[in-house]
C-alpha cells in the first residue's frame, strides 16, 4: 500500500521536521582545528566514567563527514537540523576573541544545509564546558553565566545572516544536577549545594545571552530546550503526592517558573532548605532569567512515577539528582521500555505540552527531542530493521497530533538522533540514530525507520 491509498492525518502547514544531533556526540576531532579539551573530554577519559571506556574523540567522524550526514539529512525530507556549537572550538580557552577555523567549520556546514534547502537550528550549548572554565569552578561560578553570555553574543553575530534559530541551552537539568550532584555526567562532580548555584547559573547565563541576542538581532528566533517529563505519584496517599510535587519542583519548574514567568517556584527555597539557602541569587537576576523567548524546546523521552522513599535511598546514583528530594524513588509500572530502561509512554509527551499551556501560557513549542534507544544491528541483506523505533516514533507523533488538534501551539518536532552516536555515560552501547553507524569504518546505513520517517516528512502525516 502506498501513501495515496490510505488517509492521512495531517500536521498543518509550516510544521517543522528535523533531526537533532549534539557536537561532542558526532563530532570526533577533539584536537583539530584549535579545539580545546572540553569537561567531556576530561570525563570520558577518566577511568570508570564511561560505560566500555569509550570516548569521544572519534564518534561519527562527522568534523570530516559533514557533507555525507547533510545528504543524509536530505534524503530523510527534513526542513530543519538541529545540532549544537562546540563551545571548545569557536572559543577554546572559554573567552576572548573566537577561533577563525572553529567559526569556519560551523560555516561550511550552514552552507552545506541552506544548499540542501535545510534550515540550521543550533543549540549554543549542549554540555561541552570549556575544561578551563570548569578549572575555574565551573557552572557553580557566576562568572561562567558571563562568560557564556559573551560566547553566545560573538556566536551569534558571526553567524546570525545565515541561522535564525538560536536555543541557548540543552536541559540545564542535566547540565547542573546529572553533572554536579549525581556525578554521572561532566564534569563528575557530587556536590548538591554546587548543582544548586550550577542551575542558577546557566538560567542566568540564559537569560543574558537571549538580552544581548535579541539587542544584536530582533529578527532572531531565540528559545531554550528544557528536558521535561510528568511526575505523578504512585499512590495518591500524601506522602507519594508531595514526593511527585517535589520532584517536579526540582526537574521541571526549577526551569519553567524562572524563565516564563521570571520567579523560581516558593515551594523550591522550602524543599532544598537542607542543603542551600539560595543566597547566590542576586536582585535583578530573575529580570534577567525571565526575558522574553520566542520559542521553548521540549525534549521528551518518558514519564516519571515515583514514591515517597526512606531517607537514603536516593543519596546516590541518578536519583542524587533530586536534590533536597533524593528520599523520593522512582517506581516501574512495568511497560515496555527502550534499551535506556526508560518506559514507552506516548501520553506523556501529550501531558507535557498541555501543562505548559495550562500552567504557563501560549508559548510556541517545539519538540526538540524524542527518540528511542533499541539495539539494531544490520541484517545479513545489509538493511537494518528497527520496528521498536517505528511502533515509538508512531505513538509520539499522533500525541504531537493529538495536543495540535486540541490548540496547543506546537510548531515541530526534531527526532533524536540523526545517527548513532555517543550516548553520554552509556558511550557506544546505546544506539538512538535514524542511521546506523559501523564504529569500526564509519559507514552509515539508514534504517528502516529512516524511510518510515522520510515517509511522513514527505506525506506530512501518519496513515489514518
Ligand atoms: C538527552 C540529550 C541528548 C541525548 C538524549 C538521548 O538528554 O539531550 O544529547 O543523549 O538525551
Amino acid at each position: 500500500m502506498t501513501s495515496d491509498d490510505v488517509d492521512l492525518v495531517r500536521f498543518p502547514d509550516g510544521f517543522v521536521w528535523g533531526t537533532a544531533t549534539a557536537s561532542y556526540q558526532i563530532e570526533g576531532a577533539v584536537t583539530e582545528g584549535g579545539r580545546s579539551p572540553s569537561i567531556w573530554d576530561r570525563f570520558s577519559h577518566t577511568p570508570g566514567a564511561i560505560v566500555n571506556g569509550d570516548t569521544g574523540d572519534v564518534a561519527d567522524d562527522h568534523y570530516h563527514r559533514y557533507p555525507e550526514d547533510v545528504a543524509l539529512l536530505a534524503d530523510l525530507g527534513v526542513t530543519h537540523y538541529r545540532f549544537s556549537l562546540a563551545w571548545p572550538r569557536l572559543q577554546p580557552d572559554g573567552h576572548g576573541a573566537l577561533n577563525a577555523a572553529g567559526v569556519d567549520f560551523y560555516s561550511k556546514l550552514v552552507d552545506e544545509l541552506l544548499d540542501r534547502d535545510i534550515k540550521p537550528w543550533v543549540t549554543l550549548y549542549h554540555w561541552d564546558l570549556p575544561q578551563s572554565l570548569e578549572d575555574a569552578g565551573g557552572w557553580p561560578e557566576r562568572d561562567t553565566a558571563y562568560r557564556f553570555s559573551d560566547y553566545a553574543a560573538l556566536v551569534h553575530d558571526r553567524l546570525r545572516d545565515r541561522i535564525e534559530y538560536w536555543t541557548t541551552l540543552n536541559e540545564p537539568w542535566c547540565s547542573a544536577f546529572v553533572g554536579y550532584a549525581a556525578g554521572q555526567h561532566a564534569p563528575g562532580r557530587t556536590e548538591p549545594a554546587a548543582a544548586l548555584r550550577a542551575a542558577h547559573h546557566l538560567l542566568l547565563g540564559h537569560g543574558l545571552a537571549v538580552g544581548r541576542m535579541r539587542a544584536q538581532d530582533p529578527a532572531s528566533t531565540l528559545g531554550i530546550t528544557l528536558n521535561l517529563a510528568p511526575v505523578d505519584p504512585v499512590t495518591d496517599a500524601p506522602e507519594d503526592v508531595d514526593a511527585a510535587r517535589r520532584v517536579d519542583v526540582i526537574s521541571n519548574r526549577i526551569f519553567l517558573d524562572p524563565i516564563l514567568r521570571g520567579e523560581y517556584p516558593g515551594d523550591l527555597r522550602r524543599d532544598v532548605a537542607a542543603v542551600s539557602d539560595l543566597a547566590f541569587v542576586v536582585d535583578g537576576d530573575l529580570a534577567d532569567i525571565g526575558a522574553p523567548i520566542d520559542v521553548l524546546g521540549v525534549n521528551y523521552y518518558t514519564r516519571h512515577v515515583v514514591r515517597a522513599g526512606s531517607a537514603s535511598s536516593g543519596s546516590t546514583g541518578r536519583a542524587a539528582a533530586w536534590v533536597g528530594s533524593t528520599d523520593v524513588e522512582a517506581v516501574s509500572r512495568g511497560l515496555p521500555t527502550t534499551e535506556m530502561g526508560w518506559e514507552i509512554d506516548a501520553q506523556g509527551l501529550y501531558d507535557v505540552l498541555a501543562r505548559i499551556r495550562r500552567d504557563y501560557g501560549a508559548i510556541p513549542l517545539y519538540v526538540t527531542e524524542n527518540g528511542a534507544a533499541f539495539a539494531d544491528e544490520p541484517a545479513a541483506d545489509g538493511t537494518v530493521p528497527d520496528p521498536d523505533r517505528v511502533s515509538y516514533l508512531d505513538s509520539h507523533f499522533r500525541s504531537a497530533l493529538r495536543a495540535i488538534a486540541d490548540g496547543i501551539d506546537l510548531r515541530g518536532y526534531f527526532v533524536w538522533s540523526l545517527l548513532d552516536n555517543f550516548e553520554w555515560a552509556w558511550g557506544y552501547t546505546k544506539r538512538f540514530g535514524l542511521v546506523y553507524v559501523d564504529y569500526e569504518t564509519q559507514q552509515r546505513i539508514p534504517k528502516d525507520s529512516a524511510r518510515w520517517f522520510a515517509g511522513v516528512t514527505r506525506a506530512h502525516g501518519l496513515p489514518e
